[in-house]
């Protein structure tokens, strides 16, 4: 078969790698990249350090509103779709780059395969719960990270395949390639538009972390540093900013903290894994069972109690497995018996 990948995020290109690895064993692959990342911090670094293959066309799209950076996509991956004729579509996470692939492949008719398939935040004024309810809904085959993910499809399930987390997988490719240093520090990162896009919400958060007696380590997102910038917002002393970090330095620095703070979610899911105690800025999150097992906690940085919360919290239960393993081989299995494409 002829598969086309489509990629535009950082961490599509981490979910990526060990996907395509396993796919071109058995049939050819060709990566599209949006371009919704484009600076070399946030995209080339995980190409090389991944070693993806360069992608077969990149789109250059940049930033926009979301109906500008959608909207562009969905024109130039559909010229690309008619040019290369693949016969299965493969998108990934909850992205830009995933609703417009999902529909450019759906509009022309070619099967598509959503990777991440089921999350729901239940929280639809995220731009991301919007891109995961329209890829679900419009992709023929969708694979689950987490048996929670996959109970969210029960309407939809008879396309629908428990695969387990491909990041599990990315994990191990650079697993050997971690320095244990464990340090006395805590990682902060965050992102989301409802925690960054709004600058009394930003320093709010920032203000409030400041109180931690605790050295923070703050890999800055493109988003979030604009934010800052624009805003001439002065970081406290404890806070220290970093540039974004490429994948194996950002586990490294994960494995590494005593605690991380963050809102993305590769990074609850990261530290679960890693056994570091991990505190989520936001109101609910997707990944569940993070939660449920006691490794990873809510919080808000409005609560009285949020300081004391950190410094108190202390997971020591058992990490199990709910991510699952050799899940690009599944996957692969899977389209390998997929019929009639
Ligand atoms: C996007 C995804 C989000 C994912 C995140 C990971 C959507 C709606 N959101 O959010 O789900 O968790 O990526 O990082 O698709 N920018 C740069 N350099 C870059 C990339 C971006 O300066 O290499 C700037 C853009 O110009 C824009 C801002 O950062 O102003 C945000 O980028 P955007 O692609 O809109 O979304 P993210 O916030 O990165």
């Amino acid at each position: 078969m002829k598969i086309c990948s489509i990629v535009g995020a950082r961490p599509q290109f981490i979910k990526l790698a060990p996907f395509s690895k396993e796919v071109r064993k058995f049939h050819q692959e060709i990566i599209i990249h949006t371009g919704q990342h484009y600076d070399a911090e946030m995209s080339d670094v995980f190409f090389e350090q991944l070693e993806l293959p360069k992608p077969d066309y990149n789109l250059g799209i940049g930033n926009g509103t979301h109906a500008e950076q959608a909207g562009k996509m969905l024109i130039e991956i559909e010229k690309v779709l008619m040019i290369e004729k693949p016969d299965l579509v493969i998108v990934f996470g909850d992205t830009n780059s995933t609703l417009a692939g999902s529909l450019a492949a759906a509009k022309q008719n070619i099967k598509s395969v959503h990777i991440e398939a089921g999350l729901r935040s239940f929280n639809r004024t995220m731009p991301e719960e919007i891109n995961r309810i329209v890829a679900d809904s419009i992709c023929d085959y969708l694979f689950t990270p987490t048996i929670l993910a996959h109970c969210n499809l029960i309407d939809i399930k008879l396309n629908s395949y428990f695969t387990g987390d491909i990041m599990v997988d990315s994990l191990e490719m650079i697993k050997s390639k971690i320095r244990q240093d464990k340090n006395n520090y805590i990682l902060l990162t965050l992102h989301r538009p409802y925690n960054v896009d709004d600058i009394n919400t930003l320093s709010n958060i920032i203000a409030k972390l400041s109180m931690l007696n605790e050295m923070i380590i703050f890999p800055i997102h493109p988003r979030t540093k604009k934010m800052i910038e624009n805003n001439n917002l002065v970081l406290p002393e404890n806070i220290i900013p970093i540039k974004p970090q490429g994948y194996v330095e950002c586990i490294e620095l994960q494995y590494n903290a005593k605690k991380i703070i963050t809102d993305s979610g590769g990074i609850q899911k990261e530290a679960y894994i890693l056994g570091v105690p991990c505190i989520t800025i936001r109101s609910e999150t997707e990944w569940i069972e993070t939660v449920e097992l006691g490794w990873n906690m809510l919080a808000n940085p409005n609560d009285k109690d949020f300081i004391k919360k950190i410094e108190q919290f202390n997971p020591t239960g058992e990490q199990k497995n709910i991510f699952g393993s050799n899940v690009a081989k599944k996957m692969v299995q899977l389209i390998n018996n997929f019929e009639n494409i």
